[in-house]
């Protein structure tokens, strides 16, 4: 029988890159909440009218990428391909946006999108993002901006660079709409087969096309569209990046691939990453959502980064947590020197070291050998008679140096040992 296999598009992660991984997530955290962000945890399956109606029917994610089922109840469910539309639900819900305006929350965990897979591209795949809920301004989509920026700058990533554009409010998408109905009805024959569907069904997303790349260079801009407010308020946004030193990227075209922006939208691009997943995470303005979900109308906004995009960056720029705590291996010698080791291995982790314990039934050699090859720092090895006696011998792995010592002390040499202080001189054994 062949061995059970990972299913296509999904990751395992083993040990040698958890630090990494961990390192990411905890620097997001560390930098959102430090901004204000409290965490959040919703579920991994929302109804599918959710994502129909927030994420939008005419999107890629919702027509074609979606992981849908129905429950043994009849219930239409959907394994979350995003995390906005949820969060802005578990938010309102709860009415914490009437205890205090905005509501700021972030968020991390794993998304499903049916999307081809291919380098930096899942079918499960994880998301950091942070929405920040109840506040119509400018501030607060600088504010956003200025966490995805600050976290990036955290880790050490260089090369990211900023990709701003605004969307207006609705009526300056549908004069836009008409002015892109307008450049594109006369080439229809021209579009490919989905441009010529987004013509009917979402204009807009006529710009996201790479195939008709020739085409999109032609189409009108949106700027001409918008109303003198969303003028004036995409560059307010664009004068606290500045003032923040956060340079960024003009970008007409950056439409998104969701539908429910409004104003400000961005990306954060890395050049390193493979052909059109160079995105490491995008985010905007989003004040009609609340309302498409069936809630009071609530502006809000907010930001998703991919963390196997990001992770895959600070790989390449050889960045990362500091190296993992020196440890100690404890050697059992016989049985009655295994029970004991246990004991010291306690011993020595309420003393706040690092211990594994080797209690299995092999020589001491196999053993010390093991521990070397694991990387431990020191060995500890208790036999029969030492554990009766109290006393313990202690090896450090990387000078060879031996020494026995009592058993209430050990921790305190071994302590000096793991953060590479030399072995003390003299000895008992
Ligand atoms: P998004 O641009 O669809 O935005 O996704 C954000 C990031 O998730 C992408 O830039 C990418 O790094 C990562 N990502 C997306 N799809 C995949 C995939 N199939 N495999 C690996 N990584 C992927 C959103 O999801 C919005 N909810 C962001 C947002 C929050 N807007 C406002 N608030």
């Amino acid at each position: 029988m062949p061995p059970i296999a990972r299913p296509r598009g999904t990751n395992d992660l083993l040990p040698a890159d958890a630090p990494l991984w961990e390192w990411v997530l905890g620097t997001h955290a560390e930098v959102a909440a430090g901004h204000g962000y409290d965490l959040v945890e919703t579920p991994l399956f929302e109804a599918t009218e959710m994502y129909e109606r927030g994420t939008g029917a005419g999107t890629d994610v919702v027509e074609k990428e979606m992981f849908s089922f129905t429950d043994r109840g009849g219930r239409a469910l959907t394994l979350r391909p995003e995390g906005t539309p949820g969060v802005l639900r578990a938010v309102l819900a709860a009415h914490l946006e009437q205890e205090r305006r905005p509501v700021r929350v972030r968020y991390a965990g794993p998304m499903f999108r049916y999307a081809r897979p291919q380098a930096g591209r899942y079918h499960e795949f994880w998301q950091l993002g942070l929405e920040a809920i109840g506040e119509r301004s400018p501030e607060l989509d600088a504010e956003v901006i200025e966490v995805a920026w600050r976290f990036h700058e955290r880790l050490g990533v260089t090369g990211v660079s900023l990709q701003l554009n605004t969307l207006g409010e609705l009526e300056d998408r549908l004069r836009y709409r008409a002015a892109l109905l307008d450049h594109y009805r006369p080439l229809r024959d021209r579009l490919c087969e989905d441009c010529r569907r987004r013509l009917e069904v979402n204009p807009l997303r006529l710009l996201d096309c790479k195939r008709d790349a020739a085409l999109v260079a032609e189409a009108p801009e949106i700027g001409p569209s918008l109303s003198p407010e969303s003028t004036a308020f995409f560059a307010r946004v664009r004068e606290l990046l500045d003032g923040a030193g956060i340079p960024h990227t003009l970008n007409p075209r950056l439409v998104r691939g969701l539908d429910y922006y409004a104003h400000t939208t961005f990306e954060l691009w890395h050049e390193s990453l493979r052909g059109a997943q160079n995105a490491v995470g995008g985010g905007g303005r989003y004040d009609g959502l609340a309302e498409v979900l069936g809630f009071p109308p609530t502006p809000a906004t907010g930001y998703a980064l991919g963390v196997e995009r990001t992770v895959a960056l600070c790989r390449e720029q050889g960045l990362g947590p500091n190296p993992a705590p020196a440890w100690v291996a404890v050697l059992g010698i016989g049985a009655a020197g295994n029970r004991a080791a246990a004991q010291v291995a306690r011993e020595l982790r309420r003393a706040g070291l690092r211990a594994l314990l080797d209690a299995a039934e092999r020589r001491l050699d196999r053993k010390l050998a093991a521990a070397s090859r694991q990387g431990a720092r020191a060995a500890v090895m208790v036999g029969e008679e030492e554990a009766a006696r109290g006393t313990a011998t202690w090896k450090d792995l990387s000078s060879g140096t031996q020494r026995a010592c009592a058993v209430d002390r050990l921790a305190g040499e071994l302590a000096g040992v793991l953060e590479g202080a030399p072995v003390p001189a003299g000895g008992e054994g």
